[in-house]
This record gives structure tokens, C-alpha cells and sequence, in this order.
């Protein structure tokens, strides 16, 4: 509620709510760009409801992430991460924050193109390293070399999250200012497209 104050007015809220309509606003981007910190907070801004992927993919398996790899392997995760992407494109409006490897899938993008506006949150390989080193919880990352992993990832994916509608650059620093571009690039996005 702050953040609304703070930094992105009620107006501009209400112009981009109007225009979204009820399509969702999809973050994409790796492991560590912040989507889920960054996603919940612009939804609580927006006041829209805010979906995890990762955390529906959980509930849906009654596993944990890790369990799933470990148990069934990569494909059959990403098998899931494709159903559940589709039930909560399905239900915008919405900030929905994906999980790093869900807009590989072309499926997925399609039905982002359909169903939601996406925004890349863009990190380098260092802010993302330091963001992820606390957690355990991805199996990609259980390497020795998390670096090497990560730089793989990422120029294997960059000129996939490049095809997002937006791209911001997530920044250490206050959430807000992200936060404040993303809103800023939705509502000029949005107007431009809505041009008869
Ligand atoms: C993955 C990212 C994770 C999670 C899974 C695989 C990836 O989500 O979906 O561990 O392939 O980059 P976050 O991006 O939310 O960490």
C-alpha cells in the first residue's frame, strides 16, 4: 500500500488495471531475478491476486520441487510446470511469477501471448549468484559450480526471455524502483496497444 503512494499513482494503477482487462502480467526470467519478491509485491501494489508457479506446481504434486526432480526427473517436472502455467493463465487478471525454466516451453509462451503481458526481470550473473547461495531448494543449482550453471542457463535462455513484452533490469537496491518501471513500461505498453 505504501509502494502505491510512494512511487506509482492511483491513476496510472487504474488506467493499466483498465487496459490489462483480464489478462495477467507474467514475470519470467532466472533463477534469482526476483519474480516471486518482486511479483508479490507489485500485486499487493496493483491489488491483484498473485500466483507462484513453483508453489502451484508443489501443492498440485503434494511434493516439493526437489522431490519431483529427485523422484520423477526434469521432464516430468516441466510436464506439470506446462499444466499448471495453463490453469493460472487461465484465471487473470493476476501478477503471476514463473519458475526460471517455464518460458522455454513454447507452449507456455503461446498461451503468455494470449493470456498476459510478460516482463523479463533481467539480473546479472552475480546478483543472481548472491541471490540464490542462501537456498537450497533448486536442483539445478546442486552443482559444484553454481557459476558455470548459471552462465549456461542463461545463454542458453537470454534470446528466449528476450521475446518477453518488457524487460526491466532487476537492480539490488529498493523494490520499489523496479516496481515503479514495470509500471511504467505496462501502462505505456498497454496504451500504445490499445491505439485504435
Ligand atoms: C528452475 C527455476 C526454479 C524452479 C525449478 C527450475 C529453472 O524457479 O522452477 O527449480 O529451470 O530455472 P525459480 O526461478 O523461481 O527459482
Amino acid at each position: 500500500m505504501e509502494a502505491r503512494h510512494a512511487v506509482v499513482g492511483g491513476e496510472q494503477i487504474d488506467r493499466v488495471l483498465s487496459h490489462l482487462g483480464s489478462r495477467s502480467i507474467v514475470l519470467v526470467g532466472m533463477m534469482g531475478a526476483g519474480k516471486t519478491s518482486i511479483g508479490r509485491r507489485l500485486a499487493n501494489l496493483l491489488h491483484l491476486p498473485f500466483l507462484d508457479a513453483d508453489t502451484e506446481i508443489e501443492k498440485a504434486a503434494n511434493l516439493t520441487i526437489p522431490e519431483i526432480f529427485e523422484h520423477y526427473g526434469e521432464a516430468h517436472f516441466r510436464e506439470g510446470e506446462e499444466r499448471v502455467l495453463a490453469r493460472l493463465l487461465a484465471s487473470g487478471p493476476a501478477v503471476v511469477a514463473t519458475g526460471g525454466g517455464a518460458f522455454m516451453s513454447e507452449e507456455t509462451r503461446q498461451r503468455c501471448r494470449e493470456n498476459g503481458i510478460t516482463i523479463w526481470l533481467k539480473a546479472d550473473v552475480p546478483v543472481l549468484l548472491e541471490r540464490v547461495r542462501k537456498k537450497s531448494n533448486r536442483p539445478l543449482l546442486n552443482h559444484p559450480d553454481q557459476g558455470e550453471v548459471m552462465r549456461r542457463l542463461l545463454a542458453d535462455r537470454e534470446p528466449i526471455y528476450r521475446l518477453a513484452d518488457i524487460m526491466v533490469a532487476s537492480r539490488e537496491g529498493p523494490h520499489q524502483a523496479v516496481i515503479a518501471e514495470i509500471v511504467n513500461a505496462l501502462d505505456a505498453l498497454l496504451r500504445q496497444r490499445s491505439k485504435p
